[in-house]
């Protein structure tokens, strides 16, 4: 029902050439891959990757857009620009840029609305910091992450939308959210979008991934719980072998 979707966040690495190197080498290992697979690179590298790409499985994707069509936005890119280079998938709401560039759940939304109004893909991001954890909050949090970045996005959008939950202290920490545990996380936002939309939206047309650590070690494991429909990948997905046996899990 929910096709497995595996979506590498190359985060600021790899040069154009190191893009093609890591390309060159992913296509071939992953062509039989029964999940979906992106690639989720810097802007610099979208239109080397997307020529690379061309007649493979591995989907286009970038990691932020602007939620402006255009303007004085100096450094920003819009969802048009990513568009005309192929792009397909977004991520939206990082840790990375919630924590240190003022990412708020209302830009999310915000960013979440221009992706979809141009036909784009988002991943978004929710996840809770240790100290929300540890201090018991990591329901409050998920709760209020997803309904803020879903504010007034209709039904008719959630086969165009991925959740990515990564819990923060799991991100290129090396720690893991055991497989129970982050199942029964994504367990609560799916419960969340069920009473935001419908329980079969959520059940049918849900895609909820995990990231944090995610490699070929653990990825079978977490991969085999229900509820964990992909993962989201940084450090492993900066090799191809590595990212190819996520892949394929
Ligand atoms: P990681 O990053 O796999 O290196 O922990 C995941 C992410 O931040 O998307």
């Amino acid at each position: 029902m929910r096709q497995p979707i595996i979506a590498g966040n190359w985060k600021m690495n790899n040069t154009i050439a190191g893009t093609k190197a890591l390309l060159t080498d992913l296509i071939p290992l992953v062509k039989d891959a029964k999940a979906e697979v992106v690639v989720c690179v810097p802007y610099t590298n979208i239109a080397a990757a997307g020529e690379l790409l061309k007649g493979t499985n591995i989907k286009l994707g970038a990691e932020n857009v602007h939620w402006a069509e255009k303007g004085a936005f100096t450094g920003e890119i819009s969802a048009d620009m990513l568009v005309e280079l192929g792009v397909e998938y977004v991520i939206i709401g990082h840790s990375e840029r919630r924590q240190y560039f003022g990412e708020t759940d209302q830009t999310v939304n915000a960013r979440v609305k221009a992706a979809l109004a141009k036909g784009l893909k988002p991943i978004i991001c929710v996840g809770e910091t240790l100290e929300e954890r540890e201090g018991g909050l990591v329901e409050k949090v998920l709760v209020r992450q997803t309904t803020e970045a879903f504010k007034d996005i209709d039904k008719d959008q959630l086969d165009n939308i991925v959740i990515a939950y990564e819990p923060v202290w799991a991100i290129g920490t090396g720690k893991t959210a055991t497989a129970q545990d982050a199942n029964d996380t994504i367990a609560i936002i799916r419960g969340t979008m069920a009473k935001l939309y419908c329980p079969k939206c959520a059940e049918e047309r849900v895609r909820i991934q995990y990231g944090g650590s995610m490699n070929p070690k653990n990825a079978s494991e977490l991969m085999a719980m229900p509820q964990i429909d992909g993962g989201l990948i940084g450090g492993a997905s900066l090799k191809a072998v590595d990212f190819s046996q996520v892949v394929k899990y």
